[in-house]
């Protein structure tokens, strides 16, 4: 009997999942078992991608095209027991954003994980109910027709000054969420919350504000205060969403986690 952290014979499917968080969850999710479905908009392989045959990449898919999306979930062969809609997008707004940020944003972050949400639910939701067995002999969970994980952000939970239009989008993203896990109520549909997290998103980010921007500052000294007294990385951001994919987390849905070291 299987009690730990198994995804053998699962199969999970990652937006954004060649860089960063994604990257970092696909190598997780591979270590346990699971074989992984990656749509990313990136042409090529990431470069320290290591080839295996329980990780499939759709190059190219870009999730601000429902019919993209669509396909995607099409090519998932048997049953899909997870999303993660993990692709998103940020860059430094200042205080009067651009249109363009703002609808660039708000189509990659809110419109692509709609996309992506409402075909892997319609697939999803016509799937049987999958029972786990439990730590404890005798104990069987069921842990339903499956789990969506969306990531959200810090800026899903407060408003973050020169970042408008992506807290928005972040916001978005938990309206989904809830809503979602109260229309389906067989799948799981939770939302992690990371706060700063060392990825190239991150990097390009910070490095789009302009030198000596009081904004830039005071993010410099909200990581310091930090109480973890880092950043994330990637890999803690993976680690909670793969409880919220995993058969440990059965009763939880409409939920945000804050991933964040402490800096709530
Ligand atoms: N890094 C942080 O500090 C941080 C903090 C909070 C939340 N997040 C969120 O975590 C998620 C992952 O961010 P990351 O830091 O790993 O970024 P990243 O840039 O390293 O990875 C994002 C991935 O999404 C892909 N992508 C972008 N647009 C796409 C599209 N239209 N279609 C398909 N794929 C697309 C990119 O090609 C890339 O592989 C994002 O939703 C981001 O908002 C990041």
């Amino acid at each position: 009997m299987k009690t730990t952290l198994d995804f053998t014979g699962r199969n999970i499917a990652i937006t954004g999942g060649c860089s960063g968080i994604g990257f970092a969850l696909a190598q997780t999710l591979i270590a346990l078992g699971a074989t992984v479905y990656i749509a990313d908009i990136v042409k090529n392989p990431p470069a320290e991608l290591v080839d295996h045959d329980r990780i499939h990449i759709t190059y190219g898919c870009d999730i601000t095209k429902r019919d993209a999306c669509k396909s995607f979930i099409d090519s998932i062969p048997g049953r899909l027991d997870g999303l993660v809609n993990c692709a998103g997008t940020s860059t430094w707004e200042g205080k009067i954003g651009s249109d363009e940020v703002y609808q660039r944003t708000m189509d990659i972050n809110v419109n692509g994980t709609w996309n992506m949400g409402t075909e892997a639910m319609r697939r999803m939701s016509g799937q049987e109910d999958v029972e786990s067995p439990g730590a404890i002999p005798g104990v069987v969970r069921n842990v339903g027709q499956g789990a969506i994980v969306n990531v959200g952000s810090g800026a899903s939970l407060r408003g973050v000054s020169g970042l408008a239009a992506y807290s928005a989008s972040k916001h978005a993203i938990l309206g989904l969420t809830r809503s979602w896990a109260r229309d389906f109520p067989k799948l799981r549909v939770n939302a992690v919350a990371p706060g700063a997290t060392d990825t190239p998103l991150a990097e390009a980010t910070v490095a789009a504000a302009p030198t000596g921007d009081t904004n830039v500052i005071i993010g410099k000294a909200q990581i310091a205060s930090i109480p973890k007294g880092r950043m994330a990385y990637a890999t803690d951001i993976a680690d909670a969403v793969v409880f919220l994919l995993s058969d440990w987390s059965s009763f939880i849905t409409g939920q945000c986690l804050p991933v964040n070291g402490g800096n709530f």
